[in-house]
């Protein structure tokens, strides 16, 4: 089998067999395949795309490329969540001390920022010493003490998306519905888990900006895991404007002990419940989705979830006690009000020039060696449909360094549209897919609902 036949194959429209695509994957470690060759096969699939039987075994191969870790010395139903990206975006620091205290196991290997987006790796960072570099022994330790653990992509864990991932982000391959499937699985299957719950972001702060998209791609994760025998859930929900009112790294964190604390706003509060139901269902602790957000719920009210971030953050060496007290967070040196310029009411609130000036104030990252400020951000006090009056503020933000102040305020100046009367309210989970062994139930007031197996 040569390299150069089966980039002719995929350049020319034809699927590739399964040990094809497993030959050009191990070519990554032996040095069989170079550089080129994988770059010319990229393009060709973005290009000419992959069925779901390719899909698969590019998954699946990818996954081999590592260690797929052995977490059946943990008893349990062991079920992540992953979310696409998005502004504002911290449902994964509320949801996963949620269903671990509801009695879920949860395994969750997320990821850094990318682009206008934050990440959760990042913002579990800015507690006071947490560590997200676990080795894997570490790993299964902490779960089983936890029933909670939240670490980055270990060197083990599908070595090839890291190289794939790597090369697609410089040769302007990334865009295709099949390979981000393919990546985004690999790494969630190899880490252990019995189920998947994903949350897929649609709208102008989200990497698919179009329904469509968005639903193809939930479509191809949750054919990928039925296919490996995972019970998958994917809720599309809109990511038109930021999640919550804090955008940043610290902030986020404060505002997830918020929630956690059953203070949060109603949006944030909302769609980390859904999630964690959705986990709870998979993971076998309640029968129904009504029995498991009520489950969920209860976690918040008496306790219990904020408990288990405490533990998990001292497990993971950081100082547990910011969950009683966000003032040992990182705080900023400046706050920095933006004023309403009329009365009337947020039309819109556009998610990725939030995203993109948080970026500018420091909390992302322009290139990929650059360091983050974990206290910047902004606080976002009026979003769609509220009512403005002139001269109050709309948001503030939280700064360090104020070289990229002026433009971080006019971007965040346009991403307001605000009209006389306000916006119909718009529903923030747009659609339901399943697949795959798990339980499923169909899920009440939701516009669509589907299975995909
Ligand atoms: N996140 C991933 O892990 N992979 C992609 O390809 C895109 C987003």
């Amino acid at each position: 089998m040569r390299a150069v036949d089966i980039i002719r194959k995929k350049r020319n429209g034809h699927a590739l067999e399964p040990a094809e695509i497993a030959a050009m994957v191990a070519g990554i470690a032996s040095g069989e395949v170079a550089d080129y060759q994988w770059s010319a096969l990229l393009m060709a699939i973005v290009w000419r795309g992959m069925d779901a039987s390719e899909t698969a075994a590019l998954t699946d191969a990818m996954i081999r490329s590592g260690t797929i870790v052995d977490l059946s010395s943990i008893a349990g139903v062991k079920v992540d969540k992953h979310s696409t990206g998005g502004v504002g975006d911290k449902t994964s620091i509320i949801l996963a001390p949620i269903a671990a205290a509801a009695g879920v196991p949860v395994p969750m290997v997320s990821g850094r920022g990318l682009g206008h987006t934050g990440g959760t790796l990042d913002k579990l960072e800015s507690i006071p010493g947490f560590r997200v570099d676990l080795d894997l022994a570490r790993y299964r330790e902490v779960l089983a003490r936890c029933n909670l653990v939240m670490i980055g992509q270990t060197a083990e864990i599908a070595p090839a998306d890291k190289y794939l991932y790597a090369m697609r982000d410089a040769t302007a391959t990334v865009e295709s519905i099949p390979l981000i499937a393919a990546s985004i699985m690999s790494k969630k299957l190899a880490e252990g888990i019995d189920g998947l719950v994903l949350d897929v972001k649609t709208g102008n702060g989200a990497f698919m900006e179009r329904l469509d998209d968005s639903r193809a791609l939930a479509t191809a994760m949750c054919e990928i895991g039925a296919g490996l025998g995972k019970a998958i859930v994917a809720l599309i929900t809109r990511m038109d404007q930021p999640l919550g009112r804090a955008a940043g790294n610290a902030v986020e964190i404060a505002e997830s002990i918020e929630c956690l604390r059953g203070e949060g706003p109603e949006d944030l509060v909302d769609l980390s419940v859904e999630l964690a139901a959705e986990m709870v269902v998979l993971g076998g602790v309640a029968g129904s989705l009504d029995e498991a957000r009520a489950v969920c719920r209860r976690t918040i009210a008496d306790g219990t979830a904020l408990a288990a971030f405490a533990r998990l953050i001292e497990a993971q060496g950081g100082d547990p006690r910011v969950v009683d007290d966000l003032d040992r967070l990182p705080s900023p040196r400046t706050r920095v009000d933006i004023e309403s310029p009329r009365d009337g009411f947020v039309r819109s609130l556009a998610a990725r020039p939030v995203g993109h000036a948080t970026m500018l104030l420091g909390a992302g990252r322009a290139r990929m060696d650059s360091r983050i400020d974990h206290a910047v951000g902004v606080l976002l006090h009026r979003k769609e449909g509220d009512r403005v009056v002139r001269g109050e503020p709309l948001c503030t933000l939280l700064v360090n360094d104020e070289a990229r102040l002026a433009e971080a305020t006019a971007i965040i100046r346009d991403a307001y549209a605000i009209s006389d009367a306000p916006a119909p309210a718009r529903p923030l989970i747009l659609e339901r897919i399943a697949a795959g062994p798990g339980p499923r139930q169909a899920p009440v007031a939701r516009p669509s609902s589907h299975d995909v197996s």
